[in-house]
This record gives C-alpha cells, sequence and structure tokens, in this order.
C-alpha cells in the first residue's frame, strides 16, 4: 500500500498508520473509502472507489467489520446490505447537502403529485427517501437505469437537477425533476474556467454531472468520480482542468504520474482559498477520528428493520442490473 512520506501522530504521540493497521487486523476490519477523502485516509484504506463501487465492495465484504470513509448516505447504504455486520463512520455528521436538500416527508408529497410515475432516486439520499424509490442510481450507472425502464413510463429523478437534466440530455427521455443540487459542484465558476482554458488551450476539462449546465458545456469527459480518473489515465493530454472535489486528483496523480491537474476555481473572488471546492461533509472524516472510530466502535450506524428492508429493494435492483 503506497502512502504519504512520514507518519501522522496524536496528540498523545501514537503512530496513527500504525494504531490503523493493528486495529484493522484485531477486527477483521475493512476500511472503504471515497475518492473525495483526504490523501492519507485513501493511502491506508483497503479499496478506494466511486459510490458504485463502494456500495458493490460492501455488498461482497465477509469483514465483520466495515469501517466507511466517506459521507453517511453511504455507511447507510452498507449497513442496508450488510445488516449483521459493524458498519462505522469516523464522523457521523458528515452528511451531504444533496441528500439533504430531499427531505423524506417533502418527497413523499412530491411522489404524491406524480402518481404512476417510476422513481429513479441518485444513491445520495436518506433511506426513507430509497425506501420511497424503485430504483437507486449512481452517476456510473444513472443511464443504464433508466434504459432499463419501459419508453412508455414516465419517471420522476431525485434529487440533483444538473445531474437529472444531463441524463435527459443524454437518454432522450423526459423526466420530473426534483429540484436539489450539490453544494459544491455548483459552485465551480463557467467564466473562471473559460479563462482558464484560454491560458491552458492543451487542457482538457473533466467534469462530474453534478455541476450546471454551463459548466458541462465547457467539458471535454463528463462522468463519474472513476470514469474522470480513467479519462485523466488513457487520454493523450498532459494538463486536465479538473471539476469536481479536489479529492480525486490525489489518484489521478498516482495514477498518471507527470501529467498536470489544476482545481476548477469556484465562484469566490479571485485568488479565493483553494479549499473552496473541497466537500466540508467529506473532509470532516479525519486520520485520527477513523482510528477513534476502529477504537471504540462508534459512531455505528443503525437502522430499523422495516426501513432497511424498504431501502433494500430499489438498491437490489439497482445492483441487479450489473
Ligand atoms: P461518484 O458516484 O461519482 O463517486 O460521486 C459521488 C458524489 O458524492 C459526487 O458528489
Ligand atoms: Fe454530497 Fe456534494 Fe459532498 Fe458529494 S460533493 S457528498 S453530493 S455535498
Amino acid at each position: 500500500m503506497l502512502r504519504m512520506a512520514g507518519g501522522v501522530s496524536t496528540a498523545g504521540g501514537l503512530d496513527l498508520f500504525e494504531e490503523i493497521d493493528r486495529l484493522r487486523e484485531e477486527l477483521g476490519a475493512v476500511i472503504l473509502a471515497h475518492y473525495y477523502q483526504e490523501p492519507e485516509i485513501q493511502d491506508i484504506a483497503d479499496f478506494v472507489g466511486d459510490s458504485l463501487q463502494l456500495a458493490r465492495q460492501a455488498q461482497r465484504t465477509d469483514a465483520g467489520v466495515i469501517v466507511f470513509c466517506g459521507v453517511h448516505f453511504m455507511a447507510e447504504t452498507a449497513k442496508i446490505l450488510n445488516p449483521d455486520r459493524t458498519v462505522v463512520l469516523p464522523d457521523l455528521e458528515a452528511g451531504c447537502s444533496l441528500a439533504d436538500s430531499c427531505p423524506a416527508d417533502d418527497f413523499a408529497a412530491f411522489l404524491d403529485r406524480h402518481l404512476g410515475h417510476v422513481v429513479v432516486s441518485y444513491v445520495n439520499t436518506s433511506a426513507a427517501v430509497k425506501a420511497l424509490s424503485d430504483v437507486i442510481c449512481t452517476s456510473s450507472n444513472a443511464e443504464r437505469v433508466i434504459a432499463s425502464i419501459p419508453e412508455d413510463s414516465p419517471i420522476v429523478f431525485a434529487p440533483d437537477r444538473h445531474l437529472g437534466r444531463y441524463l435527459m440530455e443524454k437518454t432522450g427521455r423526459e423526466m420530473v425533476l426534483w429540484p436539489g443540487s450539490c453544494m459544491v459542484h455548483v459552485r465551480f465558476s463557467e467564466k473562471k474556467i473559460r479563462q482558464l482554458k484560454i491560458r491552458h488551450p492543451d487542457a482538457e476539462v473533466l467534469a462530474h454531472p453534478e455541476c450546471e449546465a454551463a459548466v458541462l458545456e465547457l467539458a471535454d469527459h463528463i462522468g463519474s468520480t472513476s470514469s474522470l480518473l480513467r479519462r485523466a489515465v488513457e487520454s493523450p493530454a498532459r494538463r486536465f482542468i479538473v471539476a469536481t472535489e479536489p479529492g480525486i486528483i490525489h489518484q489521478m496523480k498516482k495514477a498518471a504520474p507527470g501529467k498536470e491537474f489544476i482545481r476548477a476555481p469556484g465562484r469566490g473572488p479571485e485568488g479565493s482559498c483553494e479549499a473552496c471546492s473541497e466537500c466540508p461533509h467529506m473532509r470532516r472524516n479525519t486520520l485520527e477520528k477513523l482510528y477513534r472510530c476502529m477504537r471504540d466502535l462508534e459512531p455505528e450506524i443503525t437502522l430499523d428493520e422495516d426501513l432497511r428492508l424498504r431501502a433494500l429493494r430499489p438498491i437490489e435492483r439497482m445492483l441487479e442490473l450489473g
């Protein structure tokens, strides 16, 4: 496993890498991390991936303890798939603005106004919203999920309206969209990316489909985090402007050494902080919190069994689609 040079210590002087390794062994735990986690968390994880890959790993693992370094809906999905395993998350407050933009009660009322629609929900939702859905998707498989729905069935898509609009364009299907968005991806500035492209005409723009349409129009490649990573490796370009959470750049640099990755600028004033495009929820997890959650086996994800079973059905439907 490749790690950043130098150990990271707690105030008590413990080497966190060593302690996490020891606990992983003792607990028979697997550490799963999303690409948006801090580099040192990605480096110590057993598996780093996008939301679909992480859901699949959670489905496949035989580890008794799943340590989920990501946000709450991701760890909750792992628990829905593994009711008998202990699932811990370094910081229980690591939420998601997109999932929060779709409260289950409001969504149920919305669905009452769209009876007869097939309900496709993005994985970035609470278990309660998943339980109201027919099928779940991620940005990796959304087109395939939509293609599996009969042509004459009307569709509700929730909660990201930008991803929804992009999917309507890609699939040619009309969908009723829930008006949610991600606080990180709507912050990228079309104007500043345009200026950056003038300064670096050789650079490819890589963008996540949660970005606004004006940003996606500037993109050379649009896709999930794993798709953007693949493009960075396979493209003949040597320079990239990356319009997604910059945690992914850690893997891009490892997989494509020698290439240059520039964070897409946000709307803030010129020279405003680099951290503005970091997801504040993802970044709540730290190496020290990871160590503590393994030491204490908390915070733990727990779920009402009836809710779990209702949320499981649409997730399984997604996973069955391959
Ligand atoms: P991916 O499924 O592409 O990893 O995206 C997850 C996410 O939270 C995007 O903001
Ligand atoms: Fe949620 Fe956006 Fe953070 Fe992804 S980047 S976890 S969609 S707030």
